[in-house]
């Protein structure tokens, strides 16, 4: 089957307003918390992309009961110590996520079981999670002494232990903390830098005491989860690829309505005030656990900015559609300290270059980052998404502005966490609403 798509140069205005699929991190932990905890979790809202279901399948094949029902999924669960021991391997298929955060998991629990993940997670370092979750007690193994896939877990009794983090992670903190769950004594994380909070919130909600001040995160062992209702916003990381689109086309306006905003996530509107955008950002007054609300964006004239330090964590995962961004930008844009990119699903580094690159941008990639001189106008081509999400939907966004049509490789890996983004792109382009 071929697997490509190719859009057309059409130059249309950006234009409506728009619900993005539910939030990745979210949606994944509603499933791993609705079944380590005890009674009934109800989801709403839940993304129904690829690297959720494999979440999702893996906790099947321990014996919980899930039920998916459009974006309402329901968990009935007896706790962790009820979990049957998988006769078959846990998929983790292309998610870092669910492969890192049922490596804490698993390693407390009863069970025995392998994780096994697509030709991309092969490559992923897992050695960041294991050794912790090691020091821990945790008894795994795996290819090149436990740093690879495939992995085998004995889930085996733990002991809390206090880790400072050596690199920004939200999986490798949330692997240690769900670890510090089964574990004796007070588990301790230590973050250089501020990342993603939906496991900490999301425990609070599950009914555990858990404590984070000034990047010490501190959670009592033994403590055992309760269902609950976890209502998941629309992804940030989704709605990006559509504010920047906003941002670059000519006469453009869209709203995107019901948005995550949790502030160690919105990195990417921090960079388009700085580079100037005309955008309002409204928060919802009911906020629960995590604060949502929406994002109005204009075209705008924009200028090149510098992109570095603590800020990198808060939108490590927007840097490919920001590059689109900086192409458009009146200067110079400087990315630092995202060596992180290197190791995501392919190395976002060397593929926003070269794919930028074949566009006619104005780019070089550097060893923790990447330089963009812009405004550059843009053509078309052959585009490669590497199987990496992100970079096909940074290659059909750079359509909305190219003057030639863009062929997209692999593009049915964007299913892994916005699979109706090609039909959202297209009434976007026809001045469209979708709530
Ligand atoms: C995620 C954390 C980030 C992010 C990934 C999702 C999470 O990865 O890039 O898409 O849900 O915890 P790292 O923890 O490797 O930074």
């Amino acid at each position: 089957m071929k697997d490509s798509i190719k859009l057309s140069a059409n130059q249309l205005p950006i234009q409506g307003t728009l619900r993005v699929p539910g939030d990745k991190s979210i949606s994944h932990r509603s499933i791993m918390f609705g079944a380590m905890a005890q009674g009934r979790t109800t989801v709403s809202g839940f993304l129904l992309g690829d690297d959720c279901l494999s979440t999702i399948s893996c906790f099947q094949k321990l014996g919980v009961d899930i039920q998916v029902n459009d974006t309402n999924v329901i968990i009935n669960s007896d706790g962790m110590d009820k979990w049957i021991e998988p006769i078959e391997i846990l998929d983790t298929g292309n998610s870092g996520t669910t492969t890192r955060l049922m490596l804490g998991i698993l390693a407390g629990s009863d069970v025995h079981a392998v994780l096994v993940g697509d030709e991309s997670i092969a490559k992923r370092p897992m050695k960041r999670v294991i050794e912790p979750l090691r020091q821990m007690g945790a008894q795994i193994s795996g290819r090149s002494g436990g740093q690879f896939t495939p992995l085998a877990i004995q889930g085996t009794a733990l002991t809390a232990i206090d880790y400072t983090m050596p690199v920004a992670s939200a999986q490798v903190k949330s692997a240690i903390l769900l670890a510090g769950l089964r574990a004796q004594g007070v588990t301790t994380v230590r973050e250089m830098e501020v990342t993603r909070d939906h496991t900490e919130r999301m425990l609070s909600k599950f009914g555990a005491v858990i404590s984070s001040e000034n990047r010490v995160i501190k959670l009592q062992g033994g403590q055992q989860l309760t269902g609950t209702h976890v209502e998941v916003p629309g992804d940030i990381s989704s709605a990006a690829f559509f504010l920047v689109a906003g941002a670059i086309a000519k006469e453009s306006r869209i709203r995107l309505e019901h948005v995550g905003l949790n502030p160690t996530r919105t990195g990417i509107l921090d960079v388009l005030n700085l580079m100037g955008a005309k955008m309002e950002v409204e928060m919802n007054d009911s906020i629960d656990d995590e604060p949502i609300g929406s994002v109005t964006i204009n075209s705008s004239v924009l200028k090149g900015i510098e992109i570095g330090g603590d800020l990198i964590p808060r939108l490590i995962d927007e840097i490919p559609i920001i590059a689109l961004l900086a192409t458009q930008a009146h200067g110079t844009t400087v990315i630092k300290d995202a060596e992180e990119l290197k190791v995501k699903e392919t190395d976002r580094i060397s593929a926003v270059v070269d794919e930028l690159k074949k566009l006619g941008a104005d780019i070089e990639g550097t060893n923790d980052g990447m330089i963009i001189r812009g405004p550059v106008t843009l053509s078309g081509g052959q585009l490669q998404s590497y199987g990496d999400h992100r970079i096909g939907m940074m290659a059909a966004i750079a359509s909305v502005i190219a003057t030639q049509p863009i062929e997209i490789e692999q593009a049915s890996c964007i299913s892994v966490s916005y699979p109706n983004f090609f039909e959202h792109l297209h009434i976007m382009s026809s001045s469209g609403t979708l709530r």
